[in-house]
């Protein structure tokens, strides 16, 4: 299983933004389900190995949502990002104030979070990476079946994110010379994945 988690500073926890205004009122809200977009579509297809985790931290507990999408079970994603965001932002309106989680739509479950928390749980899986700027180069590291990375929306990790990153022993891992676009990075990072899973050519035919 591919799994991912992304720190998304700037997005209202309650859900109360317009979807005419993702970038500003939304807090980057376009970039969030660009990020949902690249990690699960393909052409015709969902990647049904890959999960997703956004955690919403621009409020502290118990305000703060976290939202898991598991591809194996996702359904009702389309491409567009007008359609993610209202998928996601339906989300976080149906657990405003509701103290457990809640299944949204099929694949797509929102519950309170303790963002440190959760992001020291998940960074705290064997081999985790810290996808981020000036790490290691992603084509120098063994890519197995199962990853685990941690990246960040367009405001980089708090001073607490980065500690728990720091002090959970996640690997920091680049994905390119160039600072790019936390979408970008997902679709690197997924088609790099692919190529290394991707059976060697069969020696040619004698002759
Ligand atoms: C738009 S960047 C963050 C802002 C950027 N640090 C800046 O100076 O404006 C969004 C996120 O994508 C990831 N990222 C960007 N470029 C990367 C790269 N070359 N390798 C790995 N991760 C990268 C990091 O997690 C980063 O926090």
């Amino acid at each position: 299983v591919r799994r991912f988690l992304l720190l998304a500073h700037r997005v209202p926890v309650d859900g109360a933004f317009t979807l005419n205004d993702l970038a500003g009122g939304g807090g980057r809200m376009d970039e969030i389900a660009r990020c949902v977009s690249t990690a699960f579509t393909i052409s015709n297809d969902l990647r049904r190995d890959t999960e997703l985790t956004l955690l919403f931290g621009s409020e502290p507990p118990p305000r703060s949502r976290r939202i898991d999408i598991y591809g194996a079970r996702l359904r009702l994603l389309n491409p567009d990002e007008r359609s993610t965001a209202a998928l996601l932002k339906n989300a976080l309106i149906r657990s405003h104030n509701v103290p457990g989680i809640v299944e949204s739509s099929p694949g797509m479950v929102v519950g309170p979070s303790q963002p440190l928390e959760d992001l020291a749980k998940f960074a705290s899986q064997r081999g985790c990476w810290w996808l981020v700027e000036g790490g290691t180069p992603l084509s120098a590291l063994p890519a197995g079946a199962d990853v685990a990375a941690v990246l960040s929306d367009p405001t980089d990790p708090t001073a607490p994110e980065r500690e728990v990153l720091e002090s959970s022993g996640a690997i920091r891992v680049r994905v390119g010379p160039r600072s790019l676009r936390s979408s970008q990075v997902l679709d690197v990072v997924q088609n790099a994945l692919d190529s290394a899973s991707e059976a060697p050519p069969s020696d040619p035919p004698p002759g």
